[in-house]
């Protein structure tokens, strides 16, 4: 006797990852208690239809790929992850935690591409119009005419009836906020499971290549495996940005993570204020601000994030340890990276860290993986356990490989332009890169080739 065929499945709710049997632990993305039990969408009987009448491949000459003219969102930063504006037609996810801002930056380019002549569908599944309403009041006194003639809000979480009005609206870039919230009748669990997330997002695709409008999807970060979470729609969409940052300090960081029009890496700058978002301009001196001049176990470097150099502050606290294992802590960098980092300061240069408690930290609530800010990590420790502060106009970027030695960055130019634009009049890097350097005017240069010459430094 044939077996009924299964009409549910399990999906984690953090990765999407589907599974025939429930398991406590995810077995893709390691998450815990994110199994959810949800009904498997029936597919259509498999095997060979009749083809439908349009079906043809193309030659490469026969594409029109010309590019098509991007939409400025109002803020450069937004402009500059999206790799110059949006894209027509594209389907952008934003995610983030709940709070953070999403709602309030998308509200804010909702209201400069109408303010540019271009119409706008704001959609909402979170929050009344009149919650909408007091918001965009707070974002902006006066409402244009222009705002009022191409601005259009709907509350609404059934799917078909959102398309309906995009059908009918026909506007340019559609806001989904959020698509935890939307609701397909083709799909029978509940908004915010896997399959809902999916099968919404898929159909809103659909329309968006149908009919070039772009989407704006706000996906929430949940950290419970009650709602699905935007990881699962990253291979969908065309360009994923996250935003982040701490809730309760006022910058913001908004993170290209996949771009199908523009490079990744590229990271926006903004802070909170009372009148919605603004762009940080400066932000090497934003991340500065507030930098002690003198204190020991501190020293300032330069990453890259995309294109844009950025200063940073690299701290270190060095104390000894209390009990026989020491303890290392490290915020804003990987930890791996700085317990290696120590054992190499100790084997090359005997000193006994491992009699010492550490805890690096990265000011300004950066997160940084670049391996050009190892020579920074070992100046701070170093300066950190001598107890001797370094001179503060000094900034340090190289990588440090296992003997020591300090190896070559990219874009070590454009790094101490911005050294020297911010002011700083000494640059240590690996010889390497200086090698390959014309000469630059503004700041002294110190070229070495491992930690023992950089560690001449803190004296
Ligand atoms: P919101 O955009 O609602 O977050 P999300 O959509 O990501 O959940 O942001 C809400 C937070 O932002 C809230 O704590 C209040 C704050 N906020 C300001 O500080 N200034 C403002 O002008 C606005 C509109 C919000
Ligand atoms: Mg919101």
């Amino acid at each position: 006797m044939a077996k009924a065929k299964k009409t549910t499945a399990f999906f984690c709710q953090s990765c999407g990852y589907e599974s025939a049997k429930w398991t406590g632990q995810c077995p893709a993305c390691k998450e815990w208690n994110t199994m959810v039990e949800e009904p498997v969408r029936m597919e259509k009987a498999s095997g060979r239809r009749a083809k439908k009448d349009g079906t043809n491949a193309v030659t490469l000459s026969e594409i029109d790929y010309t590019e098509k003219e991007r939409t400025e969102t109002g803020f450069l930063e937004l402009d500059r992850v999206l790799g110059g504006g949006i894209v027509p037609g594209s389907m952008i996810l934003l995610g983030g935690d709940p709070g953070i801002g999403k709602s309030t930056l998308l509200l804010q380019v909702a209201l400069h591409i109408a303010e540019t002549g271009r119409s706008v569908l704001y959609v909402s599944g979170e929050e009344s119009l009149a919650q909408i309403g007091m918001r965009a009041k707070r974002l902006q006194e006066k409402v244009s005419d222009r705002v009022e003639s191409n601005l259009l809000f709907l509350c609404e979480t059934m799917l078909s009836d959102i398309i309906s009005v995009v059908e009918e609206k026909k506007p340019h870039i559609v806001i989904i906020d959020s698509i935890q919230t939307m609701f397909s009748e083709d799909v029978q669990s509940s908004p915010g499971s896997v399959s809902q997330v999916r099968e919404t997002t898929g159909v809103l695709l659909r329309v968006a290549k149908e009919t070039g409008t772009t989407f704006f999807i706000v996906g929430h970060v949940t950290k419970d495996g009650t709602v699905a979470g935007p990881r699962v729609l990253e291979h969908m969409v065309d360009a994923v940005l996250y935003f982040e940052g701490d809730r309760y300090a006022s910058y913001r960081i908004l993170r290209g993570v996949k771009n199908r029009f523009g490079a990744t890496n590229e990271i926006g700058i903004f802070e909170m204020r009372g009148d919605g978002l603004a762009e940080v301009e400066n932000a090497s001196e934003f991340l500065l601000s507030g930098r002690p001049k003198d204190a020991s176990g501190a020293i300032v470097s330069c990453t890259v994030e995309g294109t844009r150099p950025l200063l940073v502050e690299v701290q270190a606290l060095i104390t000894k340890t209390n009990f026989g294992f020491p303890k290392r802590q490290s915020t804003g960098m990987d930890y791996n990276r700085v317990s290696v980092l120590m054992a190499v300061i100790e084997k090359r240069l005997g000193v006994p860290m491992s009699e010492y408690d550490a805890y690096v930290n990265l000011a300004g609530g950066m997160k940084q993986k670049e391996p050009a800010l190892d020579l920074s990590v070992v100046l701070a420790i170093l300066s950190g356990y001598r107890n001797v502060p370094v001179s503060p106009n000094m900034i340090a970027f190289g990588e440090v490989g296992l003997s020591g030695e300090v190896r070559a960055v990219q874009m070590a130019k454009d790094r101490i332009r911005e050294a020297i634009k911010m002011g700083f009049t000494t640059i240590v890097l690996p010889k390497a890169s200086l090698a390959k350097l014309e000469k630059i005017d503004g700041a002294e240069m110190i070229g070495v080739e491992n930690i023992r010459e950089a560690a001449e430094l803190i004296r």
